[in-house]
């Protein structure tokens, strides 16, 4: 408990975050198409041999999870479209009853005063074009950007805040290097520098499309994930030391600057053009322009960081984790300052006001005999997270939201359904929901503007 009341700024934007493939099932109802996760999942590569074709059954019970969102006094809900509902085979015919299905879903959301932020791109890429090269295809860019018309030329009467693409770093290291999840592949340096690129390329086409198509002014931005570098004391040099971190190894540059800067300042970070050399795909300055379109605002998503002390002689190290420290049901160390320091490190390099849009707590949760779901842990830590980040409020740094993740458990991609990030529990057998302590707990410091942190 804080001495002083942590109150959030009064236009703070409170919300929760889901993603289409992981919550939506109705994998091939009404008219989509196959995604990549389909074909992956369904050629056993997930954890249990788990697939996204149910999940949540939210296609079917979006109303009643409307309903639940109302009741949980959550105010603004960031969810994602599905690119092949909407174009089955990623380009050429639209399937007007996937349309019809977000049509609705944002009015039902808007029915019950809830916000909708729509994500453009949340991984499931259609598998026709996937078939046809992916992002490695020049032509990439422009399936997307054409995709994005037919959705905002939909939904911007009633939509203004949009996120194009959800995590580049992620899909593109997981499902394009490591063949971790889908579509499972193992590219080269040069071709993953060329697949990213056109994923940067699409952003930027996107962010054009949004803000011609749009029929009311849209607010737009991204929503990378943040690998936060936290300093292991306050002294100048460790500070230092932690944002020089950002930068410092294939990995960081990978999860920090190689994907911000060159859509916040218009050119791959020096550091990694010298580490990656000779693979780097060449660029004109006007795919630079087109990059670098304006944003309204920098998404992040934040769980955890890594402690980096000075070595004293400009460099640095990386510090290990304690044995028994806190860690979640992923092993991710439990880090409340990754969210302060996350934060306040893009705030100082780009200058762009900050929507969390994703931070939350993968935890081993069940039904209690008491017919309830306790999830002290969940609480700790998101009490834990908020209290940074009002701290960075407070020293100025510009975070205008927070989307907890996730409104319900889902299907948490390669881990399957083993693993339950929701404030609402889900009985994958029956779809029957129960809203966890921590979703009473959410809807009080919302209530309360975190007043009651
Ligand atoms: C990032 C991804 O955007 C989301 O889809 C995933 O479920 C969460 N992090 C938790 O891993």
């Amino acid at each position: 408990m804080a001495d002083q009341p942590r109150i959030f700024p009064a236009e703070f934007t409170w919300g929760v975050a889901t993603s289409a493939y992981q919550i939506e099932g109705a994998a091939d109802v009404d008219g989509k198409g196959p995604s990549v996760w389909d074909l992956f999942s369904a050629e056993g590569k997930v954890r249990n041999g788990d697939t996204g074709h149910v999940a949540c059954d939210h296609y079917h019970r979006y109303r009643e999870d409307c309903d639940l969102m109302r009741e949980l006094g959550i105010p603004n809900y960031r969810l994602s479209i599905s690119w092949p509902r909407v174009l089955p085979t990623g380009n050429g015919d639209i399937n007007e009853l996937g349309l019809d299905y977000y049509d609705a879903l944002i009015d039902a959301l808007l029915e019950r005063q809830i916000q909708p932020w729509v994500t453009l791109f949340h991984w499931d890429f259609p598998q026709d074009l996937q078939d046809k090269g992916g992002w490695l295809n020049p032509q990439s860019p422009r399936w997307f950007a054409e995709y994005v018309r037919i959705v905002v030329e939909r939904l911007s009467d009633r939509v203004q805040h949009w996120f194009t693409i959800n995590e580049p770093q992620v899909f593109l290291r997981y499902g394009l290097v490591d063949a971790i999840n889908a579509p499972g592949l193992r590219l080269s340096l040069e071709e993953r520098l060329l697949a990213s690129h056109n994923v940067l390329l699409a952003h930027g086409l996107a962010v054009a499309e949004i803000r011609s198509v749009a029929r009311t002014t849209p607010q737009v931005g991204w929503a990378p994930v943040g690998i936060a570098m936290m300093p292991a004391s306050q002294s100048a040099a460790d500070v230092e030391a932690a944002e020089l971190a950002m930068s410092g190894t294939p990995d960081h540059l990978w999860s920090n600057t190689w994907f911000n800067d060159p859509v916040f300042l218009g050119s791959y970070p020096e550091a990694g053009l010298r580490e990656f050399g000779s693979a780097v795909p060449s660029t004109t300055p006007q795919e630079m322009e087109t990059i670098s379109a304006p944003l309204d605002f920098l998404g992040l998503n934040i769980y955890t960081g890594t402690y980096v002390r000075s070595t004293g002689d400009g460099s640095y190290e990386e510090l290990p984790v304690p044995p028994g420290a806190a860690r979640t049901a992923f092993d991710w160390p439990v880090c409340e300052e990754s969210l302060y320091w996350g934060a306040r490190y893009h705030w100082e390099r780009y200058k762009k006001p900050i929507y969390i849009t994703e931070n939350g707590m993968a935890n081993i949760d069940w039904v209690a005999l008491d017919g309830e779901v306790h999830d002290p842990q969940r609480i700790d830590y998101l009490a834990r997270y908020l209290g940074e980040l009002h701290r960075a409020i407070g020293d100025g740094v510009d975070v205008r939201g927070y989307f907890l993740w996730s409104l319900l458990d889902n299907f948490e991609w390669s881990d399957g359904y083993g693993k339950r990030f929701g404030l609402v529990h889900v009985d994958f057998e029956t779809q029957h929901r129960i809203a966890k302590d921590s979703a009473r707990w959410y809807r009080e410091v919302i209530q309360t503007n975190g007043g009651s942190l």
